[in-house]
């Protein structure tokens, strides 16, 4: 046997070196670097001498049958079924990501909850132990379903071989970081033991046909914690972002092979769990004082319009460099804005500190939120309300021309829906009495901020 050698392996990508160096040559990420002993050291592979067609099982495409088996599971929320394409599919595999605290566990027990009603579910915990996830369990009512089963483990070949058994139609695994493997001597969480447990879990979920969801860390950027090839290797990505602290929380697909990645699920933690919200544009409505700075956005989230409040503040310098921050709005679009804003109209923006913020704690990467930013803006440094009745959306270009923006029908007839009797809008193609166009930034001020 050879000797074994360590390898140093980059935690973000993955990448192996031989020695340890300061930043990876592959990703560019810095200090990622752990030492690690490769499982299979020694190993060697010979290729045998493969037969075609029986050994790889080929059948006609035709002969291939979709039998009950294969029905999707719902979760017991609607929208969170749409982002997942119509349910979970038997035998697929579900990155769910998030921040510590925003309610992965909690989503994950109460779709299992509703699950195991009809059939076997199993959710593995390798963080909490049985009785916390018990007294979890009773504050979301889900220890009354009676195919609800735990195990508190993680050893992924033992989750593996639970999976492979097929007792389970359903099996939760949180976390993927807690995740190890014998045969591999790095600790839990390393990009080895993550790839190789997941690879051995999947393979496990593809042969018995039960759907598996893993949880997954996310770094302080917000991408997924672990190498970027475990997003390759699952089929769903979910996404859980929002507010760890009140507000909403949206779920979204960043990868589906079986559906669109268009929709989106918003939810609202309570006591007993997380709630759908039924209709989000009059939940963020509902507070409103209408002052200056204030401004009624139509956006678009997943496939569904809904309406936001903006707000911005806009105060003197009291020394030296001007401040800008936003927060549910990208900060390097806001200052291009203000750039916009200055060189475009009359507006004197150098010596004013300008604050953004979207109620909710929603994150707009709207580009229709440029008009409404602006407008906010304006309208809180020159002290002007805008009238009540109107929501604006709106794409700004470099010269102070507002541009047209997608799915313009489906934001008006959600506010015409909540009783607003106008918007603020480029033309676009189709001609609606319900838009009064602007063409220009400097227009779009004069004309709709009253005194
Ligand atoms: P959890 O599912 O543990 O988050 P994750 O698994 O993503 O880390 O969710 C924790 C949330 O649950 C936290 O934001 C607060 C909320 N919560 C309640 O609303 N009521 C309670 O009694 C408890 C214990 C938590
Ligand atoms: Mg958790």
């Amino acid at each position: 046997m050879v000797k074994s050698k360590t390898q140093f392996v980059c935690q973000n990508c993955g990448a192996g070196y031989p020695k340890w160096v300061g930043k990876c040559d592959n990703c560019g990420e810095w200090n990622s670097l752990l030492e690690q002993i490769p499982a299979s050291v020694g190993k060697s592979v010979v290729a045998r001498s493969g037969t075609s067609g029986k050994v790889l099982g080929v059948q006609t495409m035709r002969s291939i049958s979709i039998n009950e088996a294969n029905k999707r599971l719902l979760t017991g929320f609607s929208d969170l079924d749409d982002v997942l394409g119509g349910g979970i599919l038997p035998g697929s595999v579900i990155l769910m990501a998030g921040q510590p605290g925003i309610g992965k566990s909690t989503l994950l027990l109460q779709l299992s909850a509703y699950i195991a009603k009809t059939e076997p579910v199993m959710y593995v915990s390798g963080e909490e132990s049985a009785t916390q996830v018990k007294l979890r369990a009773e504050r979301l009512g889900a220890e009354k379903s009676e195919q609800l089963n735990f195990a508190s483990s993680t050893s992924a070949d033992d989750i593996a071989a639970t999976i492979r058994s097929g007792d389970y139609k359903l099996v939760i695994i949180d976390s993927i970081q807690t995740l190890a493997l014998d045969e591999i001597v790095s600790a839990p969480g390393t990009v080895s033991q993550i790839t190789n447990s997941s690879n051995v879990v999947i393979r496990a979920a593809k042969q018995s046909g039960a759907a598996v969801v893993l949880v997954g860390h996310v770094t302080k950027e917000g991408s997924i914690a672990g190498p970027k090839v475990l997003e390759h290797l699952v089929d769903v990505v979910l996404q859980f972002e929002g507010d760890r602290y009140g507000g909403f929380k949206i779920v979204r697909a960043a990868k589906n092979r079986f559906g669109s990645t268009n929709e989106a699920a918003i939810f609202e933690m309570y006591h007993e769990g997380l709630r759908l919200v039924e209709n989000p544009s009059a939940a963020l409505l509902a507070e409103r004082q209408n002052v200056d700075g204030s401004v009624i956005m139509a956006t678009i989230e997943g496939t569904r319009p809904l309406l936001v409040e903006i707000q911005a503040l806009v105060n003197p310098t009291s020394f030296g460099y001007p401040k800008r921050a936003a927060s549910g709005f990208d900060l390097n679009r806001l200052n291009l804005l203000i750039a916009v804003l200055e060189r475009r109209t009359k507006l004197n923006l150098s010596d004013k500190d300008i604050y953004i913020n979207v109620v909710g704690g929603l994150k707009l990467n709207d580009r229709a939120a440029d008009l409404a930013i602006c407008m906010a803006i304006a309208s809180a440094a020159v002290s002007r309300r805008i009238d009540d009745g109107i929501v604006v959306f709106g794409e700004v270009g470099l010269g102070g021309e507002v541009r047209s923006v997608s799915s313009a029908d489906r934001r008006v007839s959600e506010a015409k829906k909540l009783g607003f009797t106008q918007a603020i809008a480029p033309r676009g193609l189709t001609k609606n009495i319900f838009i009064k166009d602007v063409s220009d930034l400097r227009t779009a001020l004069i004309d709709y901020l009253q005194k």
